[in-house]
């Protein structure tokens, strides 16, 4: 081949190259700093640099900071900004505000640490700022001194939900039912029954899942990216394990660690937060449960008759009851072919039911009015303005598909209960869609 022309082609590959690399930077800079940098005219231009990550460090201490909400709920505070904290070191603390582009006087922050922390070194912490007069604030950060500060050492946080406190009518939600999925981590790939619960929220009526990532499996991943294309799912990632060393244990005496189940009470909280302008209910249950009517079509009949005979309620419990893995369905009518290479567990053939053990602690997980909730743990809420409801179990319970809690139990001590085959004609082929799109069904030969 003549040389000239090889040359003048990698010549002008490299020039492409280039140009295409430029062109990125050029377009990934204003991304990374959230917003376009201000003019340096005065010094007290703010602000100048917006954190674009879930987590941010807060400069001078050992805290974590994650998100900020506009919260009039209770007198003498504007705004929560809900962080972890390293409980034995915390110090007075003090909020800036970026006032529509101006810098303004420091407040002083109030430090409310939750009291469920199991033991670990990091605790769920809020800090309620005032927001001082004269101030239309969109950015809050925090300051271990009072007095001024120097705007670009800032890492400024937006204050989200302006509009909360204004009252809404059932049909202005954007969202009815919001499924808050606290942490995924490790190589967590239970892709079946990823998908078959995901599609049975949407055909109960739930509009939004949240889920919060630390790390996942390969096939999962994929699964999810398709939901996230298509609106369903709201991925928030979630790198506490480049922050702290997170436990994987809820009790510190019994796993170390710096933080409990990797956050999951800080990102439960921080979920309210996020769709209380948003959502009508959140469910706040992992992604193996399916908090499913017994009486109603759906979550929306259901809520509907609940919230009239109890007007006040923003709290409503729900039993978890386990269907033990091990036992399968003997006629294995859903075993399905298509989904013979498909990794995790196929919630249709497990239809025996545990009685719970009523003497020892049964946990409950929740549906909640999001504007009653300050803050919440695990299994019930904390602090709250409503009041609270244990949904009666013929009404309503958790399906929660798993290895079983009792084993000593025999199969005829178990409950058959075949609820949710009263929606495999839907929920069948919506599943095989949904594996179908990420390459994860059987008659795709060779995923690609
Ligand atoms: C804050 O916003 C309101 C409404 O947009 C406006 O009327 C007012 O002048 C603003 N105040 C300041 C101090 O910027
Ligand atoms: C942290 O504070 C130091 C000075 O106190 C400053 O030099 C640095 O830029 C700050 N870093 C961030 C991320 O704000
Ligand atoms: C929520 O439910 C109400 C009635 O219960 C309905 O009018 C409204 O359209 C629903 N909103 C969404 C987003 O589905
Ligand atoms: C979950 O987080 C991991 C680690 O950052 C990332 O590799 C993966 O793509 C994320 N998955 C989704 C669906 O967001
Ligand atoms: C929920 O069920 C009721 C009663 O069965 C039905 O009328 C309604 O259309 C259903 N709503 C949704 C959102 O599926």
């Amino acid at each position: 081949m003549d040389k000239p022309k090889e040359i003048r082609g990698k010549f002008f590959f490299l020039f492409m190259a280039t140009f295409v690399f430029l062109l990125c930077l050029a377009m990934r800079t204003p991304r990374t700093y959230g917003s376009v940098p201000q003019p340096r005219r005065a010094s007290d231009a703010c602000p100048s640099r917006t954190s674009s990550e879930t987590i941010t460090p807060l400069n001078n201490t050992k805290h974590l900071l994650v998100s900020a909400y506009m919260d009039r709920r209770e007198a003498g505070s504007d705004v929560r900004i809900i962080g972890i904290f390293k409980r034995d070191s915390i110090r007075p603390l003090h909020c800036v505000f970026c006032c529509a582009g101006r810098l303004s006087s420091t407040t002083p922050g109030t430090i409310m640490q939750h009291s469920d922390h199991f033991g670990f070194p990091y605790a769920t912490t809020d800090v309620m700022c005032r927001i001082p007069r004269d101030c239309n604030a969109t950015h809050v950060d925090l300051l271990t001194q009072p007095g001024r500060v120097r705007p670009l050492h800032q890492s400024w946080l937006p204050i989200r939900n302006q509009k909360t406190n204004e009252k809404k009518k059932t049909e202005e939600f954007q969202f009815n039912f919001t499924v808050c999925i606290s942490n995924l981590f490790g190589d967590y790939n239970n892709v079946l029954q990823v998908a078959q619960s995901l599609e049975m929220y949407r055909l109960l009526g739930v509009d939004r899942v949240v889920i919060y990532n630390t790390t996942c499996g390969p096939d999962l991943d994929r699964l999810l990216r398709g939901y996230v294309q298509e609106g369903f799912v709201e991925m928030v990632p979630w790198p506490i394990d480049r922050h702290l060393n997170p436990s994987r244990g809820w009790l510190f005496s019994q796993s170390g660690g710096d933080l409990h189940y990797f956050g999951q009470l800080t990102t439960l909280n921080e979920c309210v937060y996020r769709s209380m302008e948003r959502s009508r209910y959140v469910l706040l249950n992992d992604i193996d449960e399916i908090i499913m009517p017994y009486r109603h079509d759906n979550l929306t009949a259901m809520m509907d008759a609940l919230q009239r005979q109890h007007p006040h309620t923003g709290e409503f419990l729900i039993e978890n009851h386990i269907f033990p893995k091990i036992h399968f369905e003997p006629s294995r009518r859903f075993h399905l072919p298509q989904w013979d290479g498909v990794p995790g567990v196929n919630i249709l053939e497990h239809v025996y039911r545990e009685d719970p053990d009523r003497g020892s602690y049964h946990p409950h997980k929740m549906i909640v009015q999001p504007r009653l909730v300050v803050w919440t743990s695990v299994h019930e809420v904390i602090e709250k303005m409503g009041q609270r409801f244990k949904v009666p179990m013929d009404f309503c319970r958790i399906v929660h598909v798993r290895v079983s809690l009792r084993g000593s139990l025999t199969l005829d001590q178990l409950n058959v209960d075949k609820r949710l085959w009263d929606f495999q004609e839907k929920l069948i082929p919506r599943v095989d869609e949904a594996l179908g799109r990420a390459g994860l069904l059987l008659s795709t030969e060779g995923r690609s």
